[in-house]
């Protein structure tokens, strides 16, 4: 730890850890006020419409994004000065604090810039524990995050989660869904918008999708995981997701019932870049489709376009 972040966070009572320990609840109420406040700005920007600027090829970003990341950073040096914060639109802010909050201001760009209602801020917060931030290279050993919370502005829905205290929608307990065989399952999952080339993942959809009910892509992963979260998909799977996409739903799956590992089953981490997750009773059953899938064993072949205008 660096010299004098302990210091700091004696000072304010709102940052010891101590009073998360005993008390969890005190960081939420904070998060959920933040993600309601970026929640109604992006709303803002959504009802005049939007220059889109690229940061790649298909990856776009607007002003609603920046402006979103600036209120939340502001909210959280104000109230939380000691903590750390990455966000996706300005990077690590790296003090060395025992809690890092990762936020996706505006997860849904893409929906957000053609008018498609579907988007939403995400932010998790991590507490760091001492020996592990030693290891710096392994970033997710020992580090737990301890609150999320999910804002959909267009429906008005607020997702949380705190550690071990259960995930809410609006303030109601949620649990995953009881769907207990892939063939009965709704699932989701996402395509990037970089690197869309080096991508594998449309074959995964086309497998899952002959396997189940069907597969969506909706655009927005967080609120794709809470939709596990609340029983309304049984599985989501995404390649190459950032940890602000997953921070806060992934807690959010977990504290409703739900498992999330990579798509070997092995253990989720942050940086894991493979994200799993379900409703827990059909997880083994998606670890064995991905497996096959991987192998190329027992593929259903793509219907080729040609056979279909003879
Ligand atoms: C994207 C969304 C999308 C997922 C992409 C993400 P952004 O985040 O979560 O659903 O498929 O991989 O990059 O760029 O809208 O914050
Ligand atoms: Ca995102
Ligand atoms: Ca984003």
């Amino acid at each position: 730890m660096k010299s004098g972040s302990r210091g700091r966070e004696r000072r304010n009572p709102l940052n010891q850890m101590s009073s998360t320990q005993n008390n969890p609840e005190r960081f939420l109420p904070a998060m959920s006020a933040i993600a309601r406040e970026a929640g109604a700005l992006l709303m803002e920007f959504f009802h005049q419409g939007l220059k889109i600027e690229y940061k790649g090829d298909a990856d776009l970003v607007t002003a609603a994004d920046r402006a979103s990341e600036t209120l939340i950073r502001e909210r959280i040096s104000k109230q939380f000065p000691s903590h750390d914060v990455l966000g996706e639109e300005q990077g690590l802010n790296d003090k060395g604090g025992d809690y890092r909050w990762y936020v996706d201001p505006l997860d849904g760009t893409t929906n957000f810039a053609h008018g498609y209602p579907v988007f939403c801020v995400s932010m998790a917060l991590e507490h760091r524990a001492l020996e592990h931030r030693a290891l710096e290279h392994r970033s997710d050993a020992g580090a737990r995050r301890v609150a999320g919370v999910v804002y959909d502005p267009t429906r008005d829905e607020l997702f949380t989660a705190e550690q071990g205290r259960g995930a809410h929608l609006n303030g109601k307990p949620i649990r995953v869904s009881k769907a207990s065989q892939l063939k009965e399952c709704l699932l989701a999952t996402g395509f990037p918008s970089q690197k869309r080339h080096k991508n594998p993942n449309i074959h995964f959809y086309h497998q899952i999708t002959l396997r189940s009910h069907g597969v969506r892509r909706a655009g927005s992963a967080a609120l794709d995981l809470c939709n596990v979260a609340s029983g309304r998909f049984d599985g989501f799977w995404e390649f190459n997701l950032n940890p602000w996409d997953t921070a806060a739903g992934v807690l959010i799956v977990e504290e409703a019932g739900g498992r999330v590992s990579r798509f070997d089953g092995s253990p989720f981490e942050i940086d894991s870049r493979e994200t799993l997750a379900s409703n827990g009773l059909v997880h083994d059953a998606l670890v064995r489709e991905f497996q096959e899938i991987f192998a190329g064993r027992g593929l259903d072949p793509l219907a080729d376009a040609r056979e279909y205008k003879r």
